[in-house]
């Protein structure tokens, strides 16, 4: 039966690790080796990942795989992907090289901007909060100098700060609604930081507020934090070609191609059972590249999804059409990312993958994220709207399943070869390995 434990944070690695093999592992020296197994000799190395976290107790691999032969904007990328799931690099990889020759992707950062809020209670006059908001603005601006200081040298910071009533919603409940540009940083520490600032100022600042009434003056400050809605840190990224281009070695018809794609695009517009399983094959090119890079997938997960959802119905992040015989598609998705600060400049194959990038700043990077993501479902709407996607999909996976089974390296090299001909199921795989056993 498993047990409670206080003080666990205190306990070093090692302690740590002997309370959990011993609570629930039946062969704990086994458990202790599995984990052993993924730890870094380089001392330093394991260090900075037992740091990054808190009650470390090994390191979980991720395949770091490169999708090359991205053309963006007429510049040549190799992209990093951090995942797990078979046939996405693949995917991703094919869409690119499809691309290479019909132009390539074609990219733009429609805005930047980033909110921050801080939510408060007041009980008051309206009118008076307005007056004493006006009063306090600049000094809430001034008060932050020390922490927009250099963001400010660099072209960035607060653009505005907006009070908002929110008490339709709930009793005496306001905002201060705060916009920043916040560069090539993805800005949360940035952000946080003013808002808690911002918060101080205007609970402090109230107290002395002639007009207010002494019940007026205890504004309850509820919390001050960043949104992870950016729906104005927009990008845009979109391919297009004649169609009669999409025929590949004219194996099959560009306009058919093309009618079914869109078809399936405006399905994912319009059925929100398909549109997540959609925006899910965008996701797999998005999170992959942000995770490479070091950014923060749950916060561009939140973000994009909430964006799918902002007319009211969940809706596809992608879109396509034919128009006077060209084929375009596109997407346009919130994307607040940084290539400077966090895990940036710390995890070395971060830093790697950005330099593989070119070193991109953050509106780059929006960019490079987008196109991934573009390509993806391409790759995935091409194949569901031909073959279907077991086919690609279950080549790739064969190697999954064939390391289940812990196939040899002969038994791989047969198999893979006995499946250029046959269609890679589950069962196909085991019956096929099961008989290669029996010969041998
Ligand atoms: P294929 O035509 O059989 O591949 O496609 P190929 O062997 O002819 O190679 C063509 C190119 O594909 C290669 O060019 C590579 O770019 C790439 P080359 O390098 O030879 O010059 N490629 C590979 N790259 C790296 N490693 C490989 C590899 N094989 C091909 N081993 C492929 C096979 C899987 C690419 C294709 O069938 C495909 O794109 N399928 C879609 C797969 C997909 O979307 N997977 C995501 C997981 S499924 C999912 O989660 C999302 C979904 O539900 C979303 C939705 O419903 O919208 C589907």
């Amino acid at each position: 039966m498993s047990k409670s434990i206080s003080g666990f944070s205190k306990l070093s690695k090692v302690k740590k690790i002997d309370w959990i093999v011993d609570t629930y592992f039946s062969n704990a020296e086994n458990a202790k080796a599995v984990l052993k197994q993924y730890w870094n000799d380089n001392e330093k190395l394991q260090q900075l990942h037992d740091e990054f976290i808190e009650n470390t107790i090994t390191n979980y691999y991720l395949p770091l795989g490169v999708a090359p032969n991205f053309l963006i904007n007429d510049k040549l990328y190799t992209i990093p992907m951090a995942i797990e799931e078979s046939s996405v690099v693949a995917a991703a990889s094919k869409a690119a090289k499809f691309w290479l020759n019909r132009g390539g992707f074609k990219t733009k950062v429609i805005s930047t901007t980033k909110i921050g809020q801080v939510h408060f209670i007041y009980k008051g006059d309206f009118e008076k909060l307005k007056q004493f908001f006006n009063e306090v603005k600049p000094k809430l601006i001034h008060d932050t100098n020390t922490i927009t200081k250099n963001m400010k040298k660099r072209g960035g910071g607060i653009l505005d700060i907006e009070l908002r009533d929110k008490t339709n919603n709930i009793k005496n409940y306001y905002q201060l609604h705060v916009s920043f540009e916040t560069l090539d940083a993805m800005g949360a520490n940035f952000i946080n930081s003013c808002l808690e600032q911002f918060a101080e100022t205007f609970k402090n600042e109230a107290l002395d507020f002639q007009l207010f009434s002494d019940e007026e003056k205890q504004i309850d400050i509820i919390m001050s934090i960043l949104s992870n809605y950016v729906p104005d840190c927009l990008v845009r990224a979109e391919v297009s070609c004649n169609v009669e281009d999409l025929s590949e070695n004219n194996s099959v018809n560009g306009e058919a191609f093309a009618n079914k794609f869109v078809q399936a695009v405006k399905i994912a517009e319009v059925e929100p059972y398909r549109a997540v399983t959609h925006n899910k094959g965008v996701m797999n090119g998005i999170d992959a590249v942000v995770l490479a890079t070091g950014n923060d997938f749950r916060a561009v997960e939140a973000g994009v999804h909430a964006y799918a959802s902002r007319n009211g119905k969940y809706s596809s992040l992608t879109h396509a059409k034919v128009e006077n015989g060209i084929f375009t598609f596109w997407i346009e998705i919130p994307l607040a990312l940084g290539t400077v600060g966090g895990l940036t400049g710390l995890h070395p194959l971060v830093k790697l993958s950005l330099e593989m990038l070119h070193k991109p700043s953050a509106k780059e990077l929006m960019q490079i994220v987008a196109v991934a993501g573009l390509a993806q479902n391409f790759a995935a709407l091409s194949s569901l709207t031909t073959t279907g996607i077991q086919e690609g999909h279950m080549k790739m996976h064969l190697m999954n399943i064939l390391n289940q089974f812990e196939a040899t390296d002969i038994e791989k090299q047969t198999l893979i070869e006995h499946f250029k001909n046959n269609t890679v199921t589950h069962s196909a795989v085991t019956e096929a390995i099961n008989e290669l056993r029996i010969k041998n």
